[in-house]
């Protein structure tokens, strides 16, 4: 297993652009693919923005910013990922359209260079059947938002070989995360716990006919939680939260999966939580 010195990330959203300054922090030489240059550009606005703030707070030098930025490259072309190691896709969760990057990934990459998915709720062997050489894919599950949450989910799928799994798990430990290595099952270790029980926090709100404020206020005080539930989803995002709620549901039809009706109401009439300024609490947009 030979050491990851190039890495690209494809898809610089929310996620893909945390991952990709994660990389170029760590001193990995990083090539950020967007499909247009102008969403690249808002992305690394994004993270320079972040990187300043760390810069302002003492937590970075000026000197080791520069640096990062300079160790990432921003293309449109995936050609340019021709000479990663290591590729890590953050692109829309939709099986299609990541089916058909892997396999366009599998034409344009070395033969031994490792690609992973950062999916929340798809199947990473459906991803990796997409390609001829699925033992070099894996799933690398990063949490929201990358830069701060401290867990990297490694997933192992059907055909992953030791040395793809080995290989993501390694970097994620360079990146300074806490990496777990997991099976591709429905919503791996996280999710798998987490969907259902705020799922149930949420029908509590009805059930017991209490406040969003007091429903926080009883999970963090009765049950150590160090943020309530309703604040937790509005972080996550609504829509987020519903999405993956139905992921799960449609794979393992436990009815504690499914999203409860009062959050697709939400979700549905543009009630997304922090993103949108209204959720089950309303937030300052400044
Ligand atoms: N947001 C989260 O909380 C979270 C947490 C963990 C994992 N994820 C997973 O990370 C992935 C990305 O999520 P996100 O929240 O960053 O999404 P996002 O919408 O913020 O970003 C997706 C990016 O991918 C690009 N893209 C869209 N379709 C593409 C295509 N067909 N080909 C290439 N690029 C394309 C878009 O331009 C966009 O910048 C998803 O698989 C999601 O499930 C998200």
């Amino acid at each position: 297993m030979a050491q990851v010195q190039k890495v690209g990330v494809v898809g610089l959203g929310a996620m893909g652009a945390g991952i990709a300054q994660l990389c170029v922090e760590a001193g990995v030489e990083t090539v950020g693919r967007e499909v247009s240059l102008e969403l690249g550009e808002r992305a690394k606005g994004r993270f320079d923005h972040f990187l300043a703030r760390k810069v302002e707070k003492g937590k970075l030098d000026a000197e080791a910013r520069d640096a990062a930025l300079g160790r990432l490259s921003l293309t449109t072309d995936l050609e340019q990922l021709a000479g990663c190691d290591l590729v890590i896709e953050a692109i829309v969760e939709e099986l299609e359209p990541k089916r058909e990057l892997f396999a366009a990934l599998e034409r344009v990459c070395r033969p031994d260079a490792v690609l992973a998915t950062n999916t929340s709720a798809l199947s990473v062997t459906e991803i990796a059947a997409a390609t001829s050489t699925s033992e070099r894919v894996v799933g690398m599950h990063f949490f929201n938002p990358a830069p701060l949450m401290p867990l990297v989910e490694i997933v192992r799928a059907e055909l992953s070989s030791d040395d793809a799994l080995e290989t993501a798990f390694a970097f994620g430990t360079r990146l300074g995360k806490t990496a777990v290595r997991c099976h591709d099952t429905p919503g791996f270790v996280v999710n798998r716990v987490l969907i259902p029980l705020l799922n149930d926090c949420l029908r509590v709100l009805d059930e017991a006919r209490i406040t969003a404020e007091d429903l926080d206020t009883a999970m963090r005080a009765g049950a150590g939680w160090p943020m309530g539930p309703c604040e937790l989803v509005d972080l996550v995002g609504i829509d987020v939260h519903v999405h993956a709620s139905e992921a799960l549901y449609e794979k393992l039809r436990e009815p504690r999966m499914a999203p409860p009706p009062r959050l697709v109401a939400m979700k549905n009439a543009g009630l997304l939580g922090r993103k949108s300024g209204r959720g089950f609490f309303i937030y300052d947009a400044s």
